[in-house]
């Protein structure tokens, strides 16, 4: 989960990281005693989850209270690469002397852990990057000791911090590294990390990206995420438990056991779609390994739910969970559904395969339901399933 940049520098101010006081508005309005709180000035910042927010015009200094709710005005609203601005942050404006980039990170091709940093901040890290090389310095880190002081140094030294500020550095990135391990994040970046006129180290503009997989051991993180801009589906899934995701430009609902054989339901659908006039996946579903009647309910309801769905592809492969049981499933949850008052009008083409799969294909061809139909191989069920969804 990407954070908001007030989001992250309130995890900076948790953890010590020296930050600037800053307030989070949504109407220009409340940009005037904002700004009269920080001391008559501010910089107003579009909070959007994308970066580049300051070439787009969405990061704008206000010399005055009244300026303040001009800027706001300007930038609430404002889109900024698909994003509609609908909170700016007002921060404290900094005496700016230079600008320095640094971040902790996951390195999943090396398997590590990595910390970057540059003197060379404020501007595009991937311009450095591929302009400037040397000018990056990358350092490993390991998982077990972490970031102590000499790891800290040995960062400050490879990307030649100012010898007057390297042990605000050192104790910047230590910080960072507590924010990365505590909060379990797999990004902390600081673009840009300044030195004030004052000699003093600020993080002037944060972003962390948290592990979702740390969930359960992240109680607080739960009010971090952004409900509003969350799909009402995939938020519905969630809570109970299904693994839903929702696919741009489709129309064939997609429902199987296990990940693998979601992923290769979509490729098929997609390729049997291009017979039906480009057909492609609404969604898909992955309900794992236990299809009880209710798993199969709530994800039917769930794939059924979203408007774009035209026609619904149950894939299943029976394991420990057998056919039968799934088929079952499958006329149970018709059931439950219709006793809901949800009027099912979407036709259903089931495959079964795998364990019991004679006997589950024989309790779907007894229930003889009117939206339900059969075939007995993947690719012929996906041509059926993009043949309805393109009627
Ligand atoms: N509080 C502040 N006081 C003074 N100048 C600031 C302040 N915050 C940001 N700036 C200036 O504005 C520039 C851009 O701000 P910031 O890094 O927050 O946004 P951005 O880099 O455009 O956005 P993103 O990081 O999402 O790409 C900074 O490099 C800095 O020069
Ligand atoms: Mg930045």
């Amino acid at each position: 989960m990407d954070l908001f940049e007030y989001q992250a520098r309130d995890l900076f101010a948790k953890h010590g990281v020296p930050v600037l006081a800053g307030e989070v508005i949504d109407t220009p309005e409340a940009a005037r005693e904002a700004t009269e709180r920080l001391g008559g000035r501010a910089v107003v910042k579009a909070q959007v989850k994308t970066g580049g927010r300051g070439k787009a015009g969405g990061v704008k200094l206000a010399s005055d209270p009244e300026d303040a709710v001009a800027k706001a005005g300007a930038i609430l609203g404002m889109d900024i690469k698909g994003h509609t601005v609908h909170r700016v942050m007002l921060a404290q404006t900094a005496d700016i002397a230079e600008e320095y980039y640094v971040s902790f990170l996951l390195d999943r091709t090396n398997r590590t852990f990595l910390a970057m940093a540059s003197v060379e901040g404020g501007v595009e890290i991937e311009e450095v990057a591929a302009n400037n090389p040397e000018a990056l310095a990358k350092i490993p880190v390991d998982a077990v000791e972490g970031v102590t002081e000499a790891k800290a140094r040995e960062i400050t030294e490879a990307a030649r911090f100012p010898a007057e500020i390297a042990d605000q550095v050192v104790d910047v990135l230590q910080r960072l590294w507590t924010v990365f391990v505590k909060e379990d994040a797999l990004l902390v970046e600081v673009n840009p990390l300044v030195k004030t006129g004052d000699g003093r180290v600020v993080a002037l503009d944060g972003k962390v990206s948290l592990d979702a997989n740390a969930e359960f051991r992240q109680p607080e993180h739960a009010a971090l995420e952004d409900t509003a801009a969350a799909n009402p589906l995939e938020a519905a899934a969630k809570e109970r438990g299904l693994n839903y995701v929702k696919l741009d430009g489709g129309s064939v609902g997609i429902i199987g056991n296990g990940a693998g054989l979601v992923m290769s339901t979509l490729d098929v659908v997609a390729y049997a779609g291009e017979a039906h006039g480009g057909v492609k996946p609404a969604n898909f579903l992955d309900i794992g390994g236990g299809a009880s009647a209710e798993v199969m309910a709530n994800g039917l309801e769930i794939i059924l739910g979203d408007p774009e769905v035209r026609s619904v592809f149950v894939n299943v492969f029976g394991g420990i969970t057998a056919c039968d049981a799934v088929a079952n499933g499958i006329v149970q949850a018709l059931e439950l559904l219709k006793s809901k008052g949800e009027d099912v009008r979407k036709p259903l083409v089931v495959r079964l395969d795998g364990n019991n799969a004679e006997l589950g294909r024989k309790i779907l061809t007894d229930a003889d339901h009117p939206l339900v139909e059969q075939v007995d191989t993947m690719d012929g069920a996906a041509d059926r399933a993009a043949e309805l969804a393109a009627k």
